[in-house]
């Protein structure tokens, strides 16, 4: 070899070497010690072995507003594209060790290019966040850097599934990039997204409260909503992330990966015959079906603690990926009420952005009552999820096990809504509302001049029942496709998904439509 090529391999070598060296061994070490990977450690663990390509590792800052030169190596993000079982993903991940992970021009520009080719490619985009915002020295070019992000986010929103993984600090405006992407994944104890932090917060309005409890992945995924997955550890989430990936497919024109679980798809179970209790007002756990039902028993359920009176997520039946909705009639009775309506509307609309199969699992009293609700806008939150549904043009399946009443019978993928094809369990009870509300309402004269008003109530409550509380009338009036035996309904889905396969659905020209958000 000869000497100048030397010593161009030789500088290549040590700038690599720099930037690999992250912040240096101590701020890794810090990182370890707060139960953090560090930013490559955390790519490693989640593409397959060998597979990470880096771009940009030489990019650097062009220096701060203080007008000092400084720099610094990969400019705190590692950005790339490497494999998850097989397929191509782009990722950035914020190096906390550099700077904090904060933000500047360099920065941005390398999450925009890896943004740029994921949807040229076709490709899913996950990005680890860990960083402490805008990075100050920068100034406006910092605020300017996020805003293209931000840009590309919207700009890639059913186009490719976009996944933001939050494994440090997300403060201020910073946290509008993860929320505009598909899925949020917190890790517990050291992750916290808010658009003030715990200071402001004294400041303004004079409460003390820590970080973990204003943003923390307990307050994401209860209580706001924000927040879709959350694991005890980094090696867990990432884990989890590439569980998520094998539902998906890389991009909005492609299907999801078929994987065959080897379950037979005519299994059958008798005990689902069983399932639906004999006292209308008994609850009973809607994650029987959903686990006899799905191949090989594998739910990945999104928002599992946030409310849970309705469960989504992916499943797969005959090898086929499906987002299932289901009421839950063992939380609050399985009822809509606004944060239901909510997690339900933009989970149906991920999966119509992305080709995946609806079934819908219905067993639903009503819509909660009260003034909370409706002064908590129940009317739009609830309209979410019937505008979700009715515009979803993907393959849409529904089975009404028992309690499908009033408005939010409509709402829950009825036939009346479109849904392709549609089942009821003999139990079914598809009606107005409720026997008590109906009898009350209809036959009040007769119930309040009865000399024993609860015996009136009951009788009139019975006949109520046998004329309406049962899917025969609906089955009549060709509402229903067909009444099923519980213990054929994993055969019966499959099989409807296979004949449904080929559906195409053209609307007439619009821009888009203005869901009520
Ligand atoms: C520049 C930053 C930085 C930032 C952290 N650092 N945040 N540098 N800009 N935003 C640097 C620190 O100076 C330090 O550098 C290193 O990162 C590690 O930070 P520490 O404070 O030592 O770490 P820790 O104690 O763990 O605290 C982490 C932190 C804290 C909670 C994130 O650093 C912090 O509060 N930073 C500011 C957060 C913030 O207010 N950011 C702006 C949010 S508003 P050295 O050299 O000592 O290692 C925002 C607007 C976005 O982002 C708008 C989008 C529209």
């Amino acid at each position: 070899m000869d000497r100048r090529c030397k010593t161009t391999i030789e500088t290549l070598e040590k700038l690599r070497g720099e930037s690999l060296q992250a912040g240096g061994p101590k701020k890794i070490e810090d990182q370890h010690r707060r139960g953090k990977l560090s930013a490559r450690e955390r790519i490693d663990l989640l593409l397959d072995d060998g597979s990470f390509e880096e771009f940009d590792v030489l990019k650097t800052g062009r220096g701060d507003a203080f007008g000092e030169s400084r720099t610094y190596p990969g400019d705190g993000v590692v950005t790339g594209h490497g494999a998850i079982d097989g397929r191509e993903v782009f990722i950035f991940s914020q190096d906390f060790t550099i700077v904090g992970g904060s933000l500047g021009e360099a920065h941005a520009q390398k999450i925009c290019k890896v943004m740029d080719l994921a949807v040229r490619v076709g490709a899913p985009i996950i990005g680890i966040n860990d960083s402490g915002g805008a990075r100050i020295q920068e100034g406006v070019d910092a605020l300017a850097a996020y805003g293209e992000i931000f840009h590309r986010n919207v700009r890639a929103s059913g186009v490719v599934p976009q996944i933001s993984c939050i494994m440090g600090p997300c403060a201020g405006g910073a946290v509008y990039s993860p929320s505009i992407t598909d899925f949020v994944f917190m890790v517990e104890e050291s992750s916290y997204m808010f658009v003030t932090g715990p200071s402001v917060v004294k400041t303004v309005t004079h409460q003390e409260i820590t970080a973990e409890k204003l943003g923390g992945a307990d307050v994401h995924c209860t209580k706001s909503g924000v927040a879709h997955f959350v694991a005890p550890n980094d090696i867990l989430c990432l884990r989890e992330i590439r569980r998520l990936i094998n539902y998906l497919p890389s991009n909005n024109k492609q299907k999801p990966p078929m994987l065959d679980l080897r379950d037979p798809p005519d299994r059958t179970d008798p005990a689902l015959d069983y399932l639906i209790p004999e006292n209308p007002n008994q609850t009973y756990d809607m994650n029987v079906l959903i686990y006899s039902m799905l191949d090989g028993a594998e739910f990945m359920e999104v928002q599992s603690a946030f409310a849970r009176n309705i469960i989504c997520g992916f499943g797969r039946l005959g090898g086929q990926t499906i987002g299932l909705v289901a009421n839950q009639p063992s939380i609050l009775a399985g009822v809509l009420d606004n944060d239901a309506s909510f997690k339900a509307g933009r989970f149906v609309r991920f999966c119509d952005a992305f080709n995946i199969p609806l079934v819908a699992l219905v067993d639903v009293p009503g819509f909660m009552p009260g003034p909370d609700q409706e002064h908590g806008g129940i009317i739009r939150h609830g309209a979410k999820l019937l505008y979700a549904f009715t515009e979803a043009t993907v393959p849409r399946i529904s089975v009404i096990l028992r309690k499908a009443y009033g408005g939010a019978y409509l709402v829950m993928n009825s036939k009346h809504i479109h849904c392709d094809v549609n089942y009821a369990w003999p139990t079914a009870e598809i009606a107005v509302m409720g026997p008590k509300g109906a009898a009350e309402v209809v036959f009040k004269k007769e119930i309040q001049s009865a000399s024993d008003q609860d015996a009136a109530l009951n009788e009139k409550m019975n006949k109520y029942r046998e004329a309406f509380a049962n899917p025969f009338l609906a089955a009549k009036r060709g509402y229903i496709d067909d009444v099923i035996f519980p213990r054929d309904t994993r055969h019966r889905l499959i099989r409807t998904l296979q004949v449904l396969e080929g559906k195409e659905v053209k609307g007439p020209y619009r821009k888009h439509g203005n869901i009520p958000l």
